[in-house]
Parts: C-alpha cells; sequence; structure tokens
C-alpha cells in the first residue's frame, strides 16, 4: 500500500508556562503551516480565570482546529497533538498520550521539573513512550544544567542523555554545543528570524573554540568530559523509552530550535504498533483499524456539532466507505471527515497510520470505540485514571429523569468525567479531576438535555478498582462497607476511599485483594445503540 510520508505522531507536553505553546508555534513557522507567531491560542485557557469555566469552554470551541496541527517537514507529516495545559483537563492529555508514538517535554530551566510534569511522565512511563526534552528559557537566570539533568532522573525516571550542552545562562547564555556534530551555535536573541549562528569545530580541543569563547572554552571542555557518564545517544534505546535526548534552548528566541526539530524528525518513532485483546496490531495491518481518543462537543448551540477524534493504526481511512463501528456493530461511514492542518481543518478523502481523523458525530461514539473493516477489535490501554473529587449528582425534575441519564452517560462517554453508580437505589456518583468539570456537567445537563441537577459533596478522595481471583473475596470484602462501595460503568467493583491511611490499613489486610487506581476504558460489545442513527 503505497503510504506518501513516513508520521511523527507527538505531543508537547509541560507544566503551564514552561513554553509550550511558544515551542508549537516554533514548529509551526520552520514547517512554514503559519506565518506569524500567535498563531496557537489553545492551551492559553489555564490564563483565564480558574473558575470561568463558560470562557474555558468558548476557547475550547477554538482549540478544536488545533487539537491536532499537521504539517510537512523533513520528508515526513508531522502531526502535534495538543493537550490542554489547565490540571482540570489532565484526563484528556492522558488520553491524548495513548494516541501518540512520542512525546516532548519541555521544562523550564529556572523551575525545573514541576508537579505536572510528574504525572504526566507517570503515564509515559506505564505506556513505554519515548521521550525528548528541551530544556527551555536558557536565555534566563535558571538552575544548573546538571541539577537539571539530576531532577529528570529523579523526579522523572529519565535516563537523559544531552545532545546539546549550554555556555551559561540568562545575561551569560553564549549558545549551545552540538555533541555529536562538535558545533557551536551562537545565542542572539531573536524572536523573529530562524537563521543560526553556527560554527564547526574539530573536537572540543580545537583552538578555534578558544577564541570564540575565549574564558569559557575550558569550563565547556570540562563538561563536556564529564557528560560521558550520560554515554551517548544509542536510538534503540530512546525507542525503547530508556534514555531520554535533551536539548537545551529558548523556544522564544527561536533558539536551538530548529536543530530540535530536525534531530526530532530523524529520530522520532515511526507510527508504533497498538494492543487489542486479539494481539498487536501494527501499521503492517492491511486493514483499517483505528481508536477514538477523544470527543469534543461544542457548547454552542449554533453549532452542536461534536467531534471524535480518532487514531488510525492501520490501513487507510477513505471517505465515504462503511466501516464496523465494533461496539455497536454497526456500518458507518464519514462523508466529511476532517484531518487537520495548522489551525485549519479541511476535509481529507484519505488518511494513513498515526494520523488523526476528526469524524462528525451525533452520539455514536464513545472514548475508546473502535472501528475497523469488519474485524472484532478492541484497543487496549486507554486508561479512566481515579477521580479526586466526588459529588452525587441528583435528578431535580422527575420527569426529566431519561434525559438526565443519557445526557450523564453522554457526557461521561465524551471522557468529561467518570460515573459511579450505588446501590441500593442507583444513587449516581460523580468523580472528576478537577473542580471545572462540576460546573461543565451541571450547565450541559441543563441546555444540552433539558434535565436540572444538583450536587451533594462527598467526602472521598480516590476509587480503587478493586480486583480479586474470584469474585467472592470482593463481595465479602464490601460486605460490611457498602457505603464505600460503588460500581463503574463497565459494572467494575470500586472502592470509594476518604483517607490514604484507611486505604493502606485494607491493602495490607487484604493481600488477596488488588486495589488498582486505575482502569481501562472498557469497551464491550452489544451495547445498545444509543440513538440509532448513521453517521
Ligand atoms: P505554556 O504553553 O507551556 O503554558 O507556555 P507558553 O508557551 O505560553 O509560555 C509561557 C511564557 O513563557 C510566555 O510568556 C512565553 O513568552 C514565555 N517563554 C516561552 N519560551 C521562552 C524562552 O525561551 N525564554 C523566555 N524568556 N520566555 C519564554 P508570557 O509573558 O506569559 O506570555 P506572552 O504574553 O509572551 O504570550
Amino acid at each position: 500500500m503505497p503510504n506518501p510520508l513516513p508520521r511523527r505522531t507527538f505531543a508537547i507536553v509541560s507544566h503551564p508556562d514552561a513554553g509550550k505553546t511558544t515551542l508549537t508555534e516554533k514548529f509551526l513557522l520552520f514547517g512554514g503551516a503559519i506565518q506569524t507567531a500567535g498563531a496557537v491560542k489553545s492551551n492559553k485557557i489555564r490564563k483565564t480565570a480558574t473558575s470561568d469555566f463558560m470562557e474555558i469552554e468558548k476557547q475550547r470551541g477554538i482549540s478544536v482546529s488545533t487539537s491536532v496541527m499537521g504539517f510537512e517537514y523533513g520528508g515526513c507529516r508531522v502531526n502535534i497533538l495538543d493537550t490542554p495545559g489547565h490540571k482540570d483537563f489532565a484526563e484528556d492529555t492522558y488520553r491524548t498520550l495513548t494516541a501518540v508514538d512520542s512525546v516532548i517535554l519541555v521544562v523550564d530551566a529556572a523551575k525545573g521539573v514541576e508537579e505536572q510534569t510528574e504525572n504526566l511522565m507517570r503515564v509515559c512511563r506505564m505506556r513505554a513512550t519515548p521521550v525528548l526534552v528541551l530544556i527551555n528559557k536558557m536565555d534566563r537566570e535558571g538552575q544548573d544544567p546538571w541539577d537539571l539533568l539530576d531532577e529528570l532522573e529523579a523526579k522523572l525516571g529519565l535516563h537523559p542523555c544531552p545532545l546539546s550542552w549550554p555556555i551559561g545562562q540568562g545575561d551569560r547564555f553564549k549558545g549551545v554545543y552540538n555533541r555529536a556534530k562538535g558545533e557551536l551555535d551562537l545565542f542572539s536573541a531573536s524572536k523573529t528570524t530562524i537563521a543560526s549562528d553556527v560554527r564547526h569545530f574539530d573536537g572540543a580541543d580545537d583552538p578555534e573554540l578558544d577564541k570564540v569563547l575565549g574564558a569559557l572554552a575550558p569550563k565547556l571542555r570540562e563538561d563536556l568530559e564529564l557528560l560521558d557518564v550520560y554515554g551517548s545517544f544509542d536510538r534503540k534505546a530512546y525507542l525503547a523509552a530508556e534514555q531520554a535526548p535533551v536539548f537545551f534552548g529558548s523556544a522564544l528566541n527561536n533558539f536551538g530550535i530548529k536543530e530540535l526539530l530536525d534531530t526530532f524528525v530523524k529520530i522520532a518513532p515511526e507510527p508504533g504498533p497498538r494492543l487489542t485483546q486479539a494481539g498487536l496490531i501494527t501499521t503492517q495491518h492491511p486493514k483499517l483499524t483505528g481508536f477514538v481518543f477523544k470527543i469534543h462537543a461544542n457548547l454552542d448551540p449554533n453549532h452542536r456539532d461534536r467531534i471524535a477524534f480518532m487514531r488510525i493504526c492501520s490501513g487507510k481511512f477513505e471517505r465515504n466507505k462503511f466501516y464496523h463501528h465494533v461496539r455497536l456493530s454497526k456500518k458507518l461511514r464519514f462523508a466529511a471527515p476532517l484531518l487537520f492542518q495548522a489551525s485549519d481543518r479541511n476535509t481529507v478523502d484519505e488518511a494513513w497510520p498515526g494520523d488523526v481523523v476528526g469524524l462528525y458525530d451525533t452520539g455514536n461514539f464513545k472514548i475508546g470505540d473502535s472501528l475497523t473493516e469488519g474485524e472484532k477489535l478492541y484497543f487496549k490501554g486507554i486508561p479512566a485514571f481515579s477521580p479526586e473529587l466526588f459529588r452525587r449528582v441528583e435528578n431535580l425534575d422527575p420527569f426529566k429523569a431519561k434525559q438526565f441519564d443519557k445526557g450523564l452517560r453522554q457526557l461521561t462517554d465524551e471522557g468529561v468525567a467518570q460515573l459511579f453508580v450505588q446501590q441500593p437505589g442507583n444513587r449516581k456518583i460523580i468523580g472528576t479531576v478537577g473542580e471545572l468539570q462540576f460546573d461543565v456537567i451541571q450547565f450541559r445537563m441543563l441546555h444540552e438535555y433539558g434535565a436540572k441537577v444538583r450536587y451533594q459533596a462527598l467526602p472521598y478522595l480516590k476509587a480503587c478498582w478493586i480486583h480479586a481471583a474470584d469474585s467472592e473475596q470482593i463481595d465479602s470484602f464490601f460486605q460490611y462497607r457498602r457505603e464505600h462501595h460503588a460500581y463503574d460503568k463497565d459494572g467494575n467493583s470500586v472502592y470509594l476511599a476518604d483517607s490514604e491511611w484507611m486505604l493502606q490499613r485494607l491493602q495490607s489486610e487484604n493481600p488477596g485483594l488488588e486495589f488498582r487506581f486505575s482502569a481501562e476504558v472498557m469497551v464491550q460489545d452489544g451495547e445498545d445503540n444509543p440513538n440509532g442513527d448513521e453517521g
């Protein structure tokens, strides 16, 4: 099958303010996908007041077109998958990480490794996702580069391998030395040009280096020698997520960024295989397969479009061809699938493994759904993490019970929050990672489903999925803990914990039980077709 260009499908992740948007924008400039800076606004979300979710949703509307930014560079089609910067939408980010083949992590040189980054890297580690690191903002005073490497190791479990090394920092920042090429890229602050001043040397001992760097040359030589402890770059180790190449630069000043992008498109992984219940599906698999990792609903009543984002894993996706929606066992075809160009979306006729297509949806899809050419495949590894905030949700209008149930089901299918049910009485609990989702749900339930809801705060901190070799063990565990027992949407037993201390005690008292803090999004076939219409 002629696959036009190799794909590089990845996400740029960072703690807010480390420079993700700036870096994305510079990549798009290099790729010729945008002409001016300031075109990427999506994750400016976090900069609005955190309580103003409508404002956030408005911006999420804009961000549909920046959900995936595609362009051609270095003989590859580059697909950057955007991730929300706001921590209340962390689950969106975790799910997006299932659809990428690698990650570029941006770390602020002054702040070092920050909390949100630790969580994101935990997900990457679980999935053995290759990570490349940019230590950004070298034009500012920051932490010592050696300390930053230590932090990458200690806090993120990465094995860093610096490919470039900085000379000075802040006002004394002179540039970066490329270890493999023996080249020195001299720093000049320029927000607009992409030209750089690169000098080549015959190794670090070249006396020319002293002419350019003066008294800083011996220090550089010393550093380069010490860097040997990090070994040399080994692409296999990087692809196996056992080594993380590190670059130093300044996204704002366009410094070290082209070098990073050039290297990235060369070394980054091709679209990789994905695990299904029937084994690995590689890109060599001749038939189309893909899974939905994100659903975007527009709150604007004039534009009620819902877009399901599908990562193509194998085969060729074609417009207007019938595909098999595995869970619903139903044929669907798409007249206007979207392929995302940078800050633009176009209808496409075909798309390939590694690409993400946007499918207009009227409620057929939920996160984790798969499309095939008839095969019964379910993709594994799409995580549902334990929420951190829990509230009971009540329907205030008994005449709207149907709408209430449908709304909760659809919104949780979209991944806005997780739904748990307690017996007796089918009491419903919503679990989220951020306060904002509660506002989003209340608003959307009323405006989209006509159901007025009320919340009641609950004291739980975590949901743990309880597993055991035999189900009787689970029943007897919950016998005296009914108020902590709930079922997730797929009927799995969940313990709702109200203290870390109690959780630890229960774990040690019940060695036969396994307490898991994440569950896979389960997609089972035979579920009802929610509204019986075709896509
Ligand atoms: P994020 O997406 O990771 O949240 O970060 P973003 O790119 O928005 O960058 C956060 C701030 O850091 C921005 O400044 C940006 O200009 C600045 N920045 C990014 N890269 C560098 C760098 O290499 N050096 C320096 N000195 N600053 C950098 P802001 O004032 O918050 O926003 P803006 O008004 O400039 O957009």
